[in-house]
């Protein structure tokens, strides 16, 4: 069993991009830019936008944070985005989400210029992810694609069960992966709570569970030698950490691992790699750009 390495094959891809950073300073050019907003003041928003902004100062991106008021109007928010939209400084905008309840979360992402989607939850971008052009697929999936990948992990043809249907995760890791392309050509089927899983589950070569329920997945819901990827993060009561807390994935590891040929473990599995792959949309946007 080979347990994914995903904060390694995230910091490889960061090192990757900062060469080609260099290498744009070096011959003169401007840099990538990423502006991430955030509405209010949400902890955990907070933190994600914080370790962004950091991630692009590292490789030497420019990024700025665009902090808003919550009680901001959903007509004031547009008109910030647009401003970055005609902002030649900043290649990628990324809204971090959830927004207050009286915005509508549609329409701001509708605003965000598609050739700077870099969240790639723009309709444009999921439309042309469907349909398989070159595009900017959503941070997560595309970072569970990248592992696969640099794993050498056989795709085509294998049965791929997605356990979870949202947006963000579940429909673009299933739609990635069926198309005819390298890394992908899988035959994919994806399930959610309206039926008990586990006659799928069993069936997977490659099981991903994107649930947010913690250890959902057991043993008996596994093939043996199955590739497992665990996209779940969770906290749950754990009295002797002195945080109160520990993280854990939908997948319950310790039972599960020995069976499996390739297991993504959590935290350091999946997780690192969304920031990597928003690092690398960022670049893909700047070179659409120029
Ligand atoms: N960077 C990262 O690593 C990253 C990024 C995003 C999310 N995550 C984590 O990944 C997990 C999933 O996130 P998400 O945003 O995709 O969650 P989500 O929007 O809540 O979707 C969860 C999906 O799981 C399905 N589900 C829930 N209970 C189920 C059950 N008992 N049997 C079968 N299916 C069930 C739901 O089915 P229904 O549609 O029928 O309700 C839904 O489709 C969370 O733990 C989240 O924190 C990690």
């Amino acid at each position: 069993m080979v347990i994914i390495d995903g904060k390694k094959v995230a910091s490889e891809i960061r090192s990757e991009l900062k060469l080609q950073v260099d290498l744009l300073k070096k011959e003169g050019k401007s840099v990538p830019g990423l502006v991430a907003i955030l509405v209010g003041d949400h902890p955990a928003s907070k933190v994600y936008v914080n370790s962004k902004a950091k991630a692009c100062d590292e490789i030497g991106f420019k990024s700025s944070i665009e902090k808003l008021d919550e009680n901001i109007s959903q007509t004031d928010l547009i008109e910030v985005i647009k401003s970055y939209n005609n902002n030649k400084d900043f290649h990628g905008i990324l809204v971090q989400l959830p927004l207050p309840k009286i915005i509508n979360e549609n329409d701001i992402i509708n605003s965000i210029s598609p050739l700077k989607d870099v969240d790639g939850f723009h309709p444009i971008s999921v439309g042309n992810l469907v349909i398989g052009n070159d595009t900017f697929a959503p941070c997560t999936p595309a970072g569970i694609q990248e592992l696969l990948k640099r794993y050498n992990i056989e795709t085509k043809g294998k049965h791929v069960v997605v356990v979870g249907r949202s947006n963000i995760v579940g429909k673009p890791i299933a739609n990635l992966l069926v198309q005819k392309k390298d890394f992908a050509n899988s035959i994919v089927t994806i399930c959610h709570s309206a039926a008990d899983v586990s006659i799928y589950t069993k069936q997977a070569d490659i099981l991903i569970a994107a649930i947010g329920v913690p250890n959902f997945i057991k043993k008996d819901m596994v093939k043996q030698n199955a590739v497992v990827i665990d996209v779940g993060i969770n906290r749950i009561e754990d009295k002797n950490s002195p945080k109160g807390y520990k993280i854990v994935g939908d997948v319950d590891y310790d039972n599960v691992a020995p069976l499996t040929s390739f297991i993504t473990p959590v935290p350091g599995g999946v997780g690192p790699m969304t920031i990597a792959m928003l690092l690398k949309n960022t670049l893909k946007a700047y070179n659409n750009l120029r």
